[in-house]
């Protein structure tokens, strides 16, 4: 474990700040919080898989071979490897259309990844990764977006906020374990307010 994390660090810290290593950090956090109310979790193979599980990203790689050179180097059956994968393949939110999230360690990943999209710290990747692609911070027809399609959003938006509508705001009806599910609660409603306040300031009022 120690081992994969120091192979993993060098990795993420080329990524822009949504995907740093300290993505990484807060996911376990959060998965140890949900791990300790799923007493039937492999704890050892969910630790390994958010360590693993955003160093071969679309958005920052083409291929899977350091996902997979990674794994293959770790000291564990090809059945437990196999399952890594699985869980990698399964927490990415792909617009809706994720793989279904088969096992309780996969359900686990999921909602730790989904817990660090959202709330404080959701907002602040968010326009970390959007001012890494030199973005808008908002766009001036934001509430017409709302009735778009999420195809539209994706292939029109130019702006950081628009992500809270295409995303952010779906995940707390997507966790999976109740742990998660009450976890989103808090932070789905600091987004909301940070929205409100938002766009208070937006049109300056007193
Ligand atoms: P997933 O692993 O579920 O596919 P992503 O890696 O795409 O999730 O997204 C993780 C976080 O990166 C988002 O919650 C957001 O903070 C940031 N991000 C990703 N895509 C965008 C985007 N199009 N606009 C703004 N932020 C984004
Ligand atoms: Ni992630």
């Amino acid at each position: 474990m120690e081992n994969v994390k120091e192979a993993v660090k060098n990795i993420y810290n080329q990524f822009d700040a949504s995907h740093d290593f300290q993505h990484i950090e807060r996911v376990l956090q959060n998965a140890e919080t949900i791990l300790a109310t799923e007493q039937l979790a492999d704890a050892e193979l969910v630790r390994l898989a958010v360590l693993l599980h955003d160093v071969s990203d679309k958005k920052y790689t083409d291929s899977k071979d350091t996902e997979n050179q990674l794994i293959n180097t770790l000291p564990i059956d090809d059945e437990k490897k196999e399952h890594i994968r699985e869980i990698i393949a399964s927490v990415s939110f792909n617009g809706g259309n994720e793989l279904p999230a088969k096992t309780i360690e996969a359900k686990i990943v999921r909602d730790a990844d989904r817990l660090d999209a959202i709330g404080a710290v959701g907002i602040a990747r968010t326009f970390a990764f959007g001012g890494a692609k030199g973005r808008k911070l908002y766009d001036d027809e934001e509430e017409a977006r709302t009735a778009m399609s999420e195809e539209e959003y994706r292939t029109k938006s130019t702006a950081s906020v628009t992500h809270f509508y295409e995303k952010l705001l779906l995940l707390k009806d997507l966790m999976v374990t109740e742990k998660g599910k009450q976890m989103a609660e808090e932070r789905h409603q600091f987004m909301l307010s940070f929205l409100k306040q938002l766009k208070n300031e937006r049109e300056g009022r007193a």
